[in-house]
């Protein structure tokens, strides 16, 4: 018999708010270093499994394995505490580690020039630094604890094309440096085929998964080495694809 090691793994999980189902019988399992993108319609439940992975809910059923030693989250907004220095904040998951102040902020400061954060934005407090100088922070100081698994949900969703761009560099830098794996929520397939190994696709109809997709393998390129004009191509197949029709139909909106 193989054991097979893997960083996460959830099986048959099903979950729902208020009577209403949201995810049904998802099984998914992340091997170390893996990078796996998760997508789907607004509403098809992406950060219900994110937080289910990362133990923030517990879900109605099934079960989830954990073989990570440090899991950090990256969210949509950076989530940096405003009355903290930018060092401060990234130092901030560290505090934990019973390392002294000093040792936490060499490693911060070591993590901000990681992400391209200039020497002088350390000593800014939030309030004072631009919404990317922000989310470099907070990639930062989940990048600090030494992760080996990271939870990204859309983390650059809201940051223009270019700047969007050399964010998703970074990740992909920090990944090859340090081997985390990843699970990394976005609408932005683009971005999935980028920075992903693997794609799977929540379905906001069925609640389960509909599809995974070998990106890895369909680009035949290392992630960080895949070319804009193979992603952009890669991209167009699959709007063509029924069985991701579901992504490019618009979501679903809330019911009244
Ligand atoms: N705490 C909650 N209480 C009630 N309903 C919730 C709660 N969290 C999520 N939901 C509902 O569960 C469904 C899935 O939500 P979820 O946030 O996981 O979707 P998503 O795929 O991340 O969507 P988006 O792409 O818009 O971020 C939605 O219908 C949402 O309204
Ligand atoms: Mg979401």
């Amino acid at each position: 018999m193989t054991i097979q090691r893997s960083v996460i793994t959830l099986e048959g999980i099903g979950h729902g708010f208020l009577g209403r189902p949201v995810l049904d019988d998802v099984s998914l399992t992340l091997a170390p270093g893996e990078i796996v993108a998760l997508v789907g319609p607004s509403g098809s439940g992406k950060t219900t499994i994110l937080q289910i992975a990362a133990g923030l809910v517990e879900p109605l059923s099934g079960r989830v394995r954990r073989g990570y030693r440090r899991h950090a989250v990256v969210f949509q907004e950076p989530r940096l505490l405003p009355w903290m220095s930018a060092r401060d904040n990234i130092a901030y998951g560290l505090r934990a580690s019973g390392e002294p102040r000093r040792t936490r902020r060499e490693k911060a400061t070591r993590r901000a020039r990681d992400v391209g954060l200039a020497a002088a934005v350390l000593d800014k407090f939030p309030a004072e630094m631009s919404g990317g100088m922000r989310q470099r922070a907070a990639v930062a100081r989940a990048l600090a604890v030494d992760p080996d698994l990271v939870f990204f949900d859309e983390p650059f969703t809201a940051v223009d094309v270019g700047l969007k761009r050399s964010l998703q560099d970074l990740v992909i830098e920090a990944a090859r440096r340090e081997h985390f794996a990843a699970l990394f929520v976005t609408h932005d397939l683009a971005e999935a085929a980028r920075i992903a190994h693997r794609m799977i696709v929540l379905s906001a109809e069925t609640l389960r998964i509909r599809a995974e997709i070998p990106v890895g393998a369909l680009l035949g390129r290392e992630i960080g080495e895949r070319g804009d004009r193979p992603i952009f191509e890669l991209v167009e197949a699959w709007s063509r694809d029924p069985l991701l029709a579901e992504l490019f139909a618009g979501g679903r909106e809330e019911e009244p």
